[in-house]
């Protein structure tokens, strides 16, 4: 079967001016900038290419690393046609030389070049060709190729200098979605590795501990059964709390896909809602009124809310705190966000392994806001985390400035 193509472009060559060939040219580049995907981008190429040239078919081609045609789009061929002719192209012949020699290719008749290896069964007649590679530093990502000028002409030296433009736009689309793919995929894996990191560290550490609590509570069996009940009860206890980690830290994985939406005041609340429905310490948020008005920049309720989910998973996860506190309040210059609990506390000026990232982030949050952080932690005396953001003089309100409570303990 031979099919004749109903849908010729109904532009002839001579219709397109010069600004419609640049409107069009632009409209390609603004398909590779829109959030359209990949295979639309390049079938918008492909369509603009076989408009703008004036040709019957075109068609664009990825390869892989190795050559191989992974990704194919036609434009000008009916869907009936494109299924009849089959699977992707495989590379051989005329389009083989294409990407791997790598340079543009005119070809008058397409039967006659003693490189062309004919067409499979059920494929439109076509005589003449232009391909043009696409490429990026070197490297041949695939081809865009039109077949059969409309006017019956061989294609010029022009058509082929706009093909090459357009190959070039096409380039740019294929490398963003290969860069984006491997962003996620690297983002994939760091959030694996880290995963797991936390896991080991906590989850899987207080289960070992069990199991080995376990193993001697067995011996006790034998030497002093009167203690097995008080032992076996201490381990019901800590599956318990095991499992409250473990519910913990999958909302605290959550959190990372949630809205980021709403003033700092609700984002809070979101905040510490979710971690005392984690906890059964008491959390408090206090948040000074006059906050509520002031137009705070994106950027910094981001920082701020990160910074106070960092200092909350810590109380929950070292404090052993009864009650903890959230508090933001105005300071002459700006405002003070206080995470401060009544646990166990620490050593601030103690060294921190390379794994150990929250408070870091803390302080690289804080700077970053042009604020400083201050940590007053002793051992046995519970912990204060402060973090002191300046903010321009017209987002802060002159009258009801307080200074932050200095020593502030609830
Ligand atoms: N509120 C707190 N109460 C007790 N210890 C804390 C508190 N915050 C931080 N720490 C201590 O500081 C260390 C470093 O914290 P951080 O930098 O967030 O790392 P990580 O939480 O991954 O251990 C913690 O391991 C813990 O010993
Ligand atoms: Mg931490």
């Amino acid at each position: 079967m031979i099919a004749v193509p109903d849908n010729p472009p109904d532009r002839s060559r001579a219709a397109w001016s010069e600004d419609a060939r640049l409107a069009a040219l632009s409209q390609a580049a603004i398909a590779i900038t829109s959030e359209l995907s990949l295979d639309r981008v390049l079938q918008r190429i492909a369509d603009i290419a076989r408009e703008l040239i004036g040709a019957r078919y075109a068609a664009l081609g990825v390869a892989d690393e190795q050559g191989r045609i992974r990704q194919f789009l036609t434009s000008g061929l009916t869907p009936e046609q494109r299924l009849a002719i089959g699977p992707l192209p495989r590379g051989l012949g005329l389009l083989g030389v294409l990407i791997h020699e790598g340079k543009p290719l005119r070809v008058a008749d397409i039967a006659r070049d003693p490189r062309s290896v004919g067409f499979p069964a059920h494929h439109p007649p076509m005589t003449s060709l232009l391909g043009v590679p696409i490429k990026a530093r070197g490297e041949v990502l695939g081809d865009l190729y039109l077949t059969d000028r409309l006017d019956g002409q061989p294609f010029t030296e022009q058509d082929e200098q706009l093909a090459i433009l357009l190959a070039g736009h096409a380039a740019v689309a294929i490398q963003n979605a290969r860069l984006h793919a491997r962003l996620q995929e690297l983002a994939l894996h760091q959030e694996r590795s880290r995963i797991m990191r936390d896991l080991h560290d906590g989850i899987i550490q207080s289960l070992f501990a069990i199991g080995l609590s376990v193993q001697e509570t067995l011996h006790l069996l034998d030497t002093a059964p009167g203690e097995v009940r008080p032992r076996l009860e201490r381990v019901v206890g800590d599956l318990d709390q095991v499992m409250a980690d473990i519910r913990r830290y999958i909302l605290d994985l959550d959190r990372s896909s949630q809205p980021t939406e709403g003033d700092l005041e609700t984002r809070l609340g979101h905040l510490v809602s979710e971690f005392q429905a984690a906890t059964p310490m008491q959390i408090q948020l206090s948040v000074a009124p006059e906050l509520n008005e002031a137009k705070l920049p994106g950027e910094m309720i981001e920082h701020l809310i990160q910074i106070a989910h960092e200092a909350l998973a810590n109380v929950v996860k070292h404090a052993h705190a009864s009650a903890a506190a959230v508090r933001l309040e105005r300071s002459r210059r700006g405002l003070v966000l206080t995470v401060w609990d009544d646990g166990v506390g620490f050593d601030p000026r103690a060294r921190r392994t390379a794994q150990q990232r929250g408070l870091r982030n803390i302080h690289a949050r804080a700077a970053a806001l042009g604020g400083s952080l201050q940590i007053s932690s002793e051992p046995s005396h519970g912990t204060r985390v402060l973090v002191a953001i300046p903010l321009s003089p017209h987002a802060r309100r002159p009258a009801a400035s307080r200074q932050p409570a200095a020593d502030s303990s609830p």
